[in-house]
């Protein structure tokens, strides 16, 4: 009985792993981003709204909500985080029309407000790390994350552009498969591959925050449930000893 408790236990653990390791042919890198660094948080927060909110919105994101979790002022956010007409109650959106976007690139760009918690933290890192030059590709780019990604390399500045290597194996039915192999440099970027990987990060951090602002406090609050579970164990653990000490 215990043996097969410990196996359903052991299956229940390894799920999730094998589920996510059967979503996609790439392995995911590991974003390392650590939601208590509110600097980190106030960098992905500027470098989002520079490069990527010309495309994507945030709706369910208030630029007051913002300014509370990152500690900002008013003014700080005027100055750093908002467009000019934006007020501080407002939330995260584009001026881009939806129809005029997806005219542009074929897809509309989707809102990331809750990407952070539908794709993880490492989906997002690795999509960013992973543009590489495509001619075939109508924006010049594709994607290992996302295959065909209808959104261009708009970072390719900072990383520098890179050529992805496959090399062809077959399989049991004798298909031939296009399977990746490494990144060679093609153009250096502005910053170097250390300095791009902390900036993808940052802003990875910001998403995963914004996909879900709660989970800020529900971390800070999780020691204290659990210290007063543990006080509330021991009393409840003497409180037992003591209607016991009777009965005997
Ligand atoms: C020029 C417009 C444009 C800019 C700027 C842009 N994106 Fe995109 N993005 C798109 C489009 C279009 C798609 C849809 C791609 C597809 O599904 O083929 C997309 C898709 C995505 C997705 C995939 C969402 C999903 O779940 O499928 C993520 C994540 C994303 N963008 C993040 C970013 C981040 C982070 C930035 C800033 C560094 C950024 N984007 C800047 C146009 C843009």
């Amino acid at each position: 009985m215990v043996n097969r408790l410990t196996l359903l236990f052991v299956i229940l653990l390894a799920m999730p792993a094998g589920a996510i390791a059967a979503g996609g042919s790439q392995t995911l890198m590991h974003a390392n981003n650590d939601l208590t660094n509110t600097a980190s948080l106030r960098r992905g927060a500027r470098n989002y709204v520079n490069y990527c909110q010309g495309c994507h919105s945030a709706s369910f994101v208030r630029y007051n909500q913002l300014a509370k979790d990152l500690q900002l002022s008013e003014s700080q956010m005027l100055e750093n985080l908002m467009f000019t007409g934006d007020r501080i109650f407002d939330t995260m959106t584009i001026a881009m029309p939806a129809d005029e976007a997806s005219a542009w690139f074929g897809r509309t760009p989707p809102d990331l407000s809750l990407t952070g918690r539908s794709r993880g933290a490492d989906w997002l890192y690795t999509y960013l790390m992973t543009f590489y030059v495509d001619e075939k590709s109508p924006v010049g780019s594709n994607n290992l994350a996302l295959p065909g990604a209808s959104m261009p390399h708009v970072l390719w500045e900072l990383q520098g552009l890179q050529r992805a290597v496959f090399r062809d194996e077959l399989d049991d039915g004798g298909n031939v498969h296009k399977v990746f192999e490494d990144f060679e440099p093609v153009t250096q970027g502005s910053l170097t591959p250390r300095e791009y990987e902390q900036f993808v990060r940052d802003i990875v951090n910001f998403l995963a925050y914004i996909g879900e602002p709660v989970q800020l406090k529900r971390r800070a609050m999780g020691g204290w449930v659990l210290a007063f579970l543990l006080v509330f164990f021991v009393l409840a653990l003497l409180l037992k000893k003591e209607y016991w000490s009777d009965v005997r």
